[in-house]
Formats: structure tokens, C-alpha cells, sequence
């Protein structure tokens, strides 16, 4: 089976990117075929300064390698290294419904907050089906804000299938339930855009801080605290699991504590959590040569498997003349 995905460099990794995709790639790597990319043209949509683009997207790939991405296992690239997803993107536009891309929530949404719409944001989900029907992926694992983005393409491929037979592979996403949706300090989606993220790799000085910011309900220090509905407890356990998260249960039951404490022992069972990680990016930090010799071979791949399907959509588009 091979399993697609893709993130923006468009700032830091957060950890609703972790659980919500980075994490399930990095599972999936030793029973299929993985693809992973760093969707450098989709950030053109947020990110405008050149410089700082192309630094975020070594610094994402330093944290993916970090953070688990094999590239023995797993073909690790960069989107913008393999041009043939700009052909299948205007390909597909064809195939694309202006009322399709009209109801899609993350153009809505940022036209309705007032952001002027261009249209890159517009057909930005057409571009996202590029990247994955390119690749004949079957699975794409993603938090559930990505949804409707893998449902677009599905809608695409079908589209073309019918109209040139079956060349497309018409993909499936894959969310995790418990991770659908990582809170962020706030409670509502952790986002980049809403900033109320928790970074992966943040200095622990600051890592604390931010999440000594996460809201929550005033309830004196003595009584006990509901953890099901505290932003605290719903970050924390993304962390723990079996005894551990029983134990911090029990301490919102007993009362005794206040949220201050339960948001140092987060950042605590946080950095734990990381620190295996941590030191594998100092590692790739310091040998940016490395990175770069990967993401090259990642996009040799990566060309390798969108040929043959880029050559049938050629010859059955009449491109090829
Ligand atoms: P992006 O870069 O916004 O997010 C990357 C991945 O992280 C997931 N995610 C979350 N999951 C759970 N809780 C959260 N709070 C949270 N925030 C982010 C996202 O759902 C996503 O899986 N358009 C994509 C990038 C992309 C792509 C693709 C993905 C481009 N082409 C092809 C899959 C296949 C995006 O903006 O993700």
C-alpha cells in the first residue's frame, strides 16, 4: 500500500502536526510504501519572504529526520524538486469545478475573516491533489481539518478516470480519532494561523512559558478538577499512556493541586517526550550537507515514481503529440 503526505513549511512544527500526521507517517514506514514531502509551493500561499521560505523548509527537514523520517525507508523530498506536479496541476484544473473549490472550508474560512483571496489559495486544493494522485497514493494520513482537501481530490480523480479511463489511483485518507484535532492553548485547533501552538522544538524556557498561557477553568487549588474538559489534561495526555495518565487522573480527582502544577508536569512529560528527537536535530543541524544529499536522492525517487503515471496522463490528455 503506499501512504502519501504532506506539510507546509510555513513555521515551526507544532505538535498537532506530530500527532496529527508526522507521527502516523513514521508508523507506517515499516509495513508500506511511504511518501513523505515538504509542500514548499502550498507555504508560497502564506509565507512571502523568499529567504525565510527556504530557510523553513531546511529547517523542516532537519525536524522531520529528527523526528523519525527514514530515508531509507521512506521518500523524503521536497514538493518544488519535482516539477511534474505542476503539469498534473493544471491537468487536473480541468477536471476541477469552480463550486468544488468555492465550498472548500480553508478558502471560506479566509475570505470570511476579511484575508483578500488570491488565487493560490483559491486552487490550493487542486495543487494538493496533484501531489497526491501524482503518486498513485492510496492512504493519506492527516488531522481532520485536512479532510475535505482528500476528499477534493478524490472527487478529481474520479473526474478524470471517467473521462480517460483508469489512470488515476482514487485516494482514502486515513485521521486518527484521539489526534483528529490537537487543542492548543486556547482549546480551539492548534493552528500556525490561530498561534496557539505548542512547538516541537522550542528552548524549554519558552516551552514553558507558552504552556503556562494554556487557558483554563478558576477553580480553587483544594477542590477537585473535571480533567476531561481541561486543555491542560487534553495536551498532557497526547504524552502518557497507561498508569502514567491513570495517575494524573487521579490527581485532578483528588483536588490538592492547581492548574500551575498539572502545566509544569505537561512541560515536563513534554520535553521527556522529545528529548530522544532533540538530539538526533542537533545532529542533522549540524550536518545541513547530509540533509541536502537526501532530499536530493528523496526527489531522484520520488521523479522515478510519478514518471510512468505522468507519461499516461500525456499520451491520454494528448499532450504527448
Ligand atoms: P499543514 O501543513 O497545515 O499541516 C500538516 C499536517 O498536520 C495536521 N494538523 C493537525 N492535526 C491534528 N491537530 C491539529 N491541531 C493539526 N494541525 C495540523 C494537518 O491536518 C496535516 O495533516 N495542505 C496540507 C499540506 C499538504 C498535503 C498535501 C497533505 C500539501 N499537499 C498532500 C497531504 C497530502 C497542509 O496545509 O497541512
Amino acid at each position: 500500500m503506499r501512504v502519501l503526505t504532506g506539510i507546509q513549511p510555513s513555521g515551526d512544527l507544532h505538535i498537532g502536526n506530530y500527532f496529527g500526521s508526522i507521527k502516523q507517517m513514521v508508523e507506517a514506514q515499516s509495513q508500506n510504501q511511504t511518501f513523505m514531502f515538504i509542500a514548499n509551493y502550498h507555504a508560497m500561499t502564506s509565507v512571502s519572504d523568499g529567504s525565510r521560505l527556504s530557510e523553513l523548509t531546511m529547517q523542516c527537514a532537519t525536524d522531520f529526520l529528527a523526528l523519525g523520517i527514514d530515508p531509507q525507508k521512506s521518500v523524503f523530498w521536497v514538493q518544488s524538486d519535482v516539477k511534474e506536479v505542476l503539469e498534473l496541476y493544471w491537468t487536473l484544473s480541468s477536471f476541477t469545478p469552480m463550486g468544488l473549490l468555492e465550498r472548500a472550508h480553508s478558502y471560506k474560512d479566509k475570505t470570511a475573516k476579511g484575508i483578500a483571496a488570491n488565487h493560490s489559495l483559491f486552487s490550493y486544493p487542486v495543487l494538493m491533489a496533484a501531489d497526491i494522485l501524482l503518486f498513485n497514493s492510496d492512504v493519506v494520513p492527516v488531522g481532520k481539518d485536512q479532510i475535505q482537501h482528500v476528499e477534493i481530490a478524490r472527487d478529481i480523480a474520479i473526474k478524470f478516470n471517467n473521462q480517460y479511463g483508469d489512470i488515476l489511483t482514487v485516494p482514502e485518507f486515513r485521521v486518527q480519532e484521539e489526534v483528529a484535532t490537537v487543542p492548543g492553548i486556547d482549546g480551539q485547533k492548534m493552528s500556525k494561523s490561530y498561534k496557539n501552538v505548542v512547538n516541537i522544538f522550542g528552548e524549554e524556557k519558552s516551552q514553558l512559558k507558552t504552556i503556562k498561557k494554556i487557558v483554563t477553568e478558576n477553580v480553587a487549588m483544594e477542590e477537585p478538577k473535571e480533567y476531561e474538559t481541561c486543555n491542560v489534561y487534553n495536551m498532557a495526555k497526547l504524552f502518557l499512556e497507561g498508569e502514567n495518565l491513570k495517575a494524573l487522573q487521579d490527581r485532578y480527582k483528588q483536588g490538592g493541586e492547581g492548574h500551575g502544577h498539572f502545566k509544569i508536569y505537561l512541560a515536563e512529560v513534554m520535553w521527556e517526550y522529545f528529548k530522544e528527537f532533540r538530539e538526533r536535530r542537533e545532529y542533522f543541524e549540524a550536518h545541513q550537507d547530509e540533509v541536502r544529499d537526501i532530499l536530493n536522492m528523496g526527489a531522484l525517487k520520488a521523479k522515478e515514481a510519478a514518471l510512468p503515471t505522468i507519461e499516461k496522463i500525456r499520451s491520454a490528455t494528448g499532450i504527448r503529440y
